[in-house]
């Protein structure tokens, strides 16, 4: 088990480049079960998600080679269905192979991923879809076992512009027969990147990134070479740790199209931010304003920006109220940040944060993955050490978030600890 460690105090500066999006890789690499052949993905980042989404495809005989950042598979040989208990519960988002395989196999079983840290996380209105698309859903076990002779195009309302419940149905719908609508789809730029690589393969999709997705289904795909976008979550995380040392760092290779909601927050909390092509400049300065925060779809404020912010606003000026609207238990983080001499009160879905002046570093426990960055963030501003534990959960969606932090100057490093007995 490795521990980060982080002296606070220090100002960040210099510059930092952005890898790959992790919730854009995920659904990418699963759409290489809709075609045979070889396809390769550059700009991939090395995460425990993808470590486990690339483990989950060989499992079912795709060919699998990383090469950096670099991934090359070979579906020719997949000839399994299944995606078994013990690989889907270690990432939920595994839940992504139902779709292609139902499109491409016509049947597919999947263990049913339940819930973790930050909310229930049902799939229903993924299923809902399925079985529009003419899918015989079962659950047994705790598994979802579908099956069908072949899809055909239908109309489909998501209650909840559901995420990956767009993107298991967008994978669904391009090998369907017919023409398929999602309506109320996720318009998150992760659901125009892998159209964008569906239609690459041959798939003929229309208003990826709208609320309304048409898909024609069409008879065949074909395997692709692409590029993964960046990371607009870990670009969004660094430009909080600039505003909030009062730094001044360059984020480059990132889309600062995707980062609108986040520059906005940033600017009112009284960050200076330098849009250019491909980065973004962050000047913190000594005074951050208290501004109030609601999460929603995208484009509005991401859900997984939430944490983050929390940490600006608990040194801010005044009091701050951030709302929670996606997921039902996500301030998980709070008990531990107020253990750094955080003053935050939760009520329902909303967190009220005075901000305080000066947090304590102190040793914590990261409990999920923006929890888990949140924590470093504190650290980064904290008077003192601060110990941060469990960062296997870090590991899952930011690269050598550590390197990339002392490069700009934080005083971070990470040890592995024995684990006690
Ligand atoms: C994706 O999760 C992301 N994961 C999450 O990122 C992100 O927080 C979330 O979207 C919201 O933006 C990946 O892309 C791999 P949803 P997803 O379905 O698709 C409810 C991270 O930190 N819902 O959009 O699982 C659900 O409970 C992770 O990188 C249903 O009720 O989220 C939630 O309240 C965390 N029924 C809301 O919809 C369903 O069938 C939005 O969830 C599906 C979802």
């Amino acid at each position: 088990m490795d521990e980060i460690i982080i002296k606070g105090g220090r100002s960040l500066s210099g510059e930092v480049v952005v890898g790959g999006a992790k919730n854009a890789a995920l659904p990418i690499l699963t759409a290489s079960i809709l075609a045979k052949g070889k396809f390769t993905f550059h700009n991939v980042p090395k995460l425990r998600d993808i470590d486990s989404i690339m483990e989950l495809l060989s499992t079912m005989g795709a060919d699998v080679d990383c090469d950096g950042h670099t991934v090359h598979i070979d579906t020719t040989g997949m000839n399994h269905y299944e995606a078994p208990y013990e690989q889907v519960r270690k990432m939920r988002a595994s839940i992504l192979v139902l779709g292609p395989l139902l499109a491409r196999m016509k049947k597919a079983k999947v263990s049913l991923p339940g819930g973790c840290a930050i909310g229930a996380r049902p799939i229903d209105l993924h299923l809902n879809g399925l079985s529009l698309l003419g899918a015989d859903i079962k659950l047994e076990h705790g598994y979802v076992e579908a099956a069908c002779k072949q899809l055909k195009g239908a109309e489909i309302y998501f209650d909840i512009p559901t995420v990956t419940g767009t993107e298991n149905l967008m994978m669904a719908a391009v090998l369907a027969t017919g023409t398929t609508v999602l309506r109320n789809a996720a318009r998150e730029p992760e659901i125009i990147a892998l159209a964008d690589v569906l239609i690459q393969m041959g798939a003929n999709i229309t208003g990826a990134g709208t609320a309304v997705i048409t898909i024609n289904g069409v008879k065949k795909l074909k395997p692709v070479t692409a590029t993964i976008i960046p990371d607009r979550i870990e670009a969004g995380t660094l430009m909080v740790a600039a505003a909030l040392t009062q730094g001044d760092v360059k984020i480059k290779n990132c889309d600062p199209i995707h980062l609108k909601s986040i520059i906005h927050k940033l600017e009112k909390a009284g960050a200076r931010v330098q849009v250019f092509k491909k980065s973004v400049r962050v000047k913190g300065q000594k005074t951050i304003n208290s501004i109030d925060l609601k999460t929603m779809p995208y484009p509005g404020f991401p859900t997984d920006m939430q944490a983050q912010f929390m940490v600006l606003m608990s040194v801010a000026n005044g009091f701050s109220v951030i709302s929670e609207n996606i997921f039902e238990n996500r301030f998980i983080h709070v008990s531990e940040l107020c253990r750094m001499g955080t003053d935050i009160t939760i009520s329902g879905s909303h967190a009220m944060i005075k901000g305080v002046v000066q947090l304590s570093g102190a040793p914590v426990m990261a409990t999920d993955l923006r929890a888990s960055a949140s924590l470093i963030l504190a650290g980064l501003a904290a008077k003192g050490t601060t110990t941060v534990s469990r960062v296997y959960h870090l590991d899952r969606g930011y690269e050598s978030l550590e390197k990339k932090l002392a490069g700009l100057g934080a005083a971070i490093k990470r040890v592995s600890v024995k684990k006690k007995t």
